[in-house]
């Protein structure tokens, strides 16, 4: 018998196994817990419970380590492409050349969206935000594809994911082209994955769209850096919607609408408003003030993480990617500047040191992504875009495990006991 964790209650002892995963810690199986004691656990925001078994992505926040299937995330932003870190999440292994030209001959056979989807578009007002747009447009998705949706065939889970990862990236390009009532742009798939990306986004019909190299690199880099994350709030979104067998495309559209928010993905835009609204180094020391107040809602945005209690290795990339773009486009933001004074200080003010807050992957990426011309509405969707990968991934592995339940948490009850009904007239 493997390690046991042993549990006095009301009296009695019972004892739960510890299952050992291939590295991080060990996790007590409680899934007999209620039927032995009648009692549940009580862990509002799983900052204790493991809410599933996956192979995808390991994360020690101490240490500030990120491996997608155990290759670190440093070593993929420097020598991978997205395309062959989205093969690698969905295959459990990086592709051979012939594989990766495979997988991107197929992904481009998938980055048209029915014709009938523009005039989705049209129904919303043209000041939307994108998020809310690609919420509708992805979750439109499932009207689209009855064909092909039987999520206990493998093939078809395949197929679906596929055309997500293919998609997104024409869903968002077109979400800003409203926005800013430009003629919507078809894919080209002569381009790479991320080069159809930004020519969709930033070409018009009456010119030749010239990708720059550096730009192309640097947003792939982006993409790669979002590609994943483990059990965040949105994956477990996406694993939750999945659980109950619900189509992927209405799965995915409920990721994107926990990613919205600004504790999770809408962070990058909150992190560029701050800096603007901080705009000159002068004024940190009166944001650093506020951020510490007990009473004052703000909070220093780009800066902290559930897991992350040493440094998020995706900043460390992300910083040094600022530079190449800014080379790249010759540009140089004051705000880049403020950025890096305000982590200098926050790094030495005993609040941040002793609460473990350090930059986050969203801390630096706001300036690259104004730098290559989004506005900050779209740095939310961008990271759907790139996230998608991870989700599909999580929802594959999910519904592909035998023993999936639907999730179902249970909860610590406070309110009224039984009670009879009043009518209207006595009360
Ligand atoms: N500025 C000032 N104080 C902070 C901050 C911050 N950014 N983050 C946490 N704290 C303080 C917080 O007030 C609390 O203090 P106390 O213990 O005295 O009450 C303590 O640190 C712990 O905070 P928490 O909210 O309990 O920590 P959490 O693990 O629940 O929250 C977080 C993590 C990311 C939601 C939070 O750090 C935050 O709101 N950060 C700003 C938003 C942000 O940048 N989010 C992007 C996360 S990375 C991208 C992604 O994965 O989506």
């Amino acid at each position: 018998m493997g390690d046991q964790a042993k549990l006095s209650a009301g009296g009695a002892d019972y004892d739960y196994p510890v299952l050992k995963g291939s590295v991080g810690p060990d996790v007590v199986d409680i899934r007999k817990l209620y039927g032995q004691t009648g009692m549940f656990t009580f862990d509002p925001g799983f900052t204790s419970t493991a809410s599933c078994e996956s192979a995808l992505t390991y994360i020690d926040g101490d240490e500030g380590v990120l491996l997608h299937r155990g290759y670190p995330i440093g070593q993929l932003a420097e020598n991978s492409s997205f395309m062959e870190v989205s093969y690698l999440l969905l295959n459990g292994e990086l592709p051979n050349k012939e594989e990766l030209e495979k997988f991107e001959f197929t992904i481009s056979r998938h980055t048209m969206l029915h014709e009938q989807l523009a005039t989705f578009y049209r129904g919303f007002r043209r000041d939307a935000h994108p998020m809310a747009i690609m919420c509708g447009v992805v979750g439109a998705l499932s009207a689209f594809y009855h064909d092909s949706t039987d999520i206990s065939d493998p093939e078809h889970r395949k197929i679906s994911s596929h055309r997500l990862i293919a998609k997104m990236p024409t869903i968002a390009a077109m979400a800003y082209k409203y926005s800013i009532g430009q003629p919507f742009l078809y894919p080209d798939n002569n381009l790479s994955y991320t080069g159809n990306f930004l020519r969709m986004t930033f070409g018009v019909p009456a010119e030749e769209y010239e990708v720059i190299p550096a730009v192309e690199k640097a947003m792939d880099r982006i993409f790669i850096l979002h590609a994943d994350h483990e059990q965040n709030a949105s994956t477990s979104t996406v694993r939750l919607a999945g659980s109950s067998g619900a189509n992927p495309f209405a799965c995915i559209a409920a990721g994107i609408a926990c990613l919205w928010g600004p504790a999770h993905g809408g962070a990058n835009e909150a992190a560029l408003n701050m800096l603007k609204e901080i705009g000159t180094p002068d004024k940190i020391p009166h944001y650093i003030e506020r951020a510490k107040d007990k009473n004052d809602p703000f909070r220093l945005m780009g800066f902290g993480h559930r897991v992350y209690k040493n440094y998020d290795p995706r900043a460390t990339v992300m910083q040094s990617t600022v530079r190449e773009v800014f080379e790249a486009l010759k540009v140089d933001d004051p705000l880049f500047e403020t950025a890096l004074r305000l982590e200098e200080i926050a790094l030495n003010d005993p609040y941040f040191v002793e609460k473990k807050l350090f930059p986050n992957v969203d801390f630096y990426s706001g300036i690259i992504l104004s730098a290559i011309g989004f506005p900050t509405t779209m740095f939310t969707v961008l990271f759907a875009l790139a996230r998608t990968v991870g989700w599909v991934a999580q929802w594959n592995e999910m519904i592909s495990d035998p023993g999936q339940k639907i999730g179902r948490p249970r909860q610590l009850y406070t309110g009224p006991t039984q009670r009879d009904y009043v009518p209207l007239s006595q009360r």
